[in-house]
């Protein structure tokens, strides 16, 4: 058992990667709070889960919300005692070229992405240095590192959260707490799925691996960062793309 009755926080844990990830932590003793905006899966995957032995609790956050967020870690603290581990995953998509770009949509994507994981981060911040230790993982993109056609609000989000990760294991390493980002590249998630053939073919075709990601090989590298495996592993952008960025 990897992370025996570490506390965990993941968010967007209702579907894909977090999905994953949930599961995966579970497998390894954590007990999680699945914290999503879907509450009608997120409510189910946790029932299921913990028809299973496993110690899942569901709470509906939205990461873009101050107020929400800061349920959010009441109810973990409340519930578990403290948190361990943070898990920034939740994220969304709302493509579109410059030229036709909304506002509004370039604004909800920052709003999710950046500020919701400088919200996560800064409530449950209090908790790990109480504890003098813990494990803060933000999610990041092969978008973040090396821009994509269509996606100037993402990237930029997810560039945002490499900046946020370094400045964060340099303000944070002394207290004991680690933090680290994973940059997936193409998982085969909703987010993925949905993009058309032809596009799903292109992003293969840059894959040294020839394939996309299944959502447990990214959930496989948030673990190892939650783990004491990787406690000398700090301010680091993990790159789980199969070969995209090298
Ligand atoms: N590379 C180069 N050129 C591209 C391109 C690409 N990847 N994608 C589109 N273009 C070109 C098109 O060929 C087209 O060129 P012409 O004007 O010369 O015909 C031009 O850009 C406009 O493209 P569309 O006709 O598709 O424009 P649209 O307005 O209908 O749609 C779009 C724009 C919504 C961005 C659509 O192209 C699209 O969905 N692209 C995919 C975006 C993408 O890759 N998203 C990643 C999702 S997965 C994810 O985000 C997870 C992660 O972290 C990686
Ligand atoms: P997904 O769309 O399958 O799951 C995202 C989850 O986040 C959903 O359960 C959704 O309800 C939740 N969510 C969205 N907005 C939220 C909010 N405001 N508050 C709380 N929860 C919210 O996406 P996927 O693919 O599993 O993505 C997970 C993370 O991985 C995201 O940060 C994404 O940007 C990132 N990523 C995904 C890649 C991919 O190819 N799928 C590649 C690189 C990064």
């Amino acid at each position: 058992m990897r992370l025996e009755r570490q506390v965990a926080i993941i968010t967007g844990g209702a579907n894909g990667i977090g999905y994953a990830a949930v599961e995966r932590f579970a497998q390894e003793g954590a007990r999680i709070i699945l914290a999503d905006y879907d509450k009608s899966t997120g409510a189910k995957a946790a029932e299921e889960l913990r028809e299973q032995g496993h110690d899942v609790t569901f709470v509906q956050v939205d990461v873009a919300d101050r107020d929400s967020v800061k349920n959010m870690v009441t109810q973990a603290v409340d519930i578990y005692g403290g948190i361990d581990i943070l898990v920034n995953n939740a994220g969304i998509t709302r493509d579109a070229m410059l030229a036709k770009m909304e506002m509004a949509d370039f604004q909800r994507v920052l709003d999710v992405n950046l500020t919701g994981v400088f919200n996560c981060t800064q409530s449950v911040l209090p908790h790990l240095i109480e504890k003098g230790k813990g494990k803060i993982i933000n999610t990041s993109s092969v978008s973040g590192v090396y821009g994509n056609v269509g996606q100037t609000n993402y990237a930029a989000s997810k560039a945002a959260v490499v900046g946020m990760t370094k400045s964060w294991a340099k303000e944070l390493g002394r207290k004991g707490i680690n933090v680290n980002a994973v940059a997936p590249g193409f998982t085969l998630t909703a987010m993925v799925e949905k993009m058309p053939d032809k596009i799903i073919d292109q992003m293969k075709s840059i894959v040294a691996l020839q394939r996309l990601a299944v959502p447990q090989d990214i959930a496989n590298a948030y673990l190892f960062l939650a783990s004491s495996e990787s406690d000398y592993v700090h301010g680091h952008v993990l790159h789980v793309d199969g070969g995209i960025m090298m």
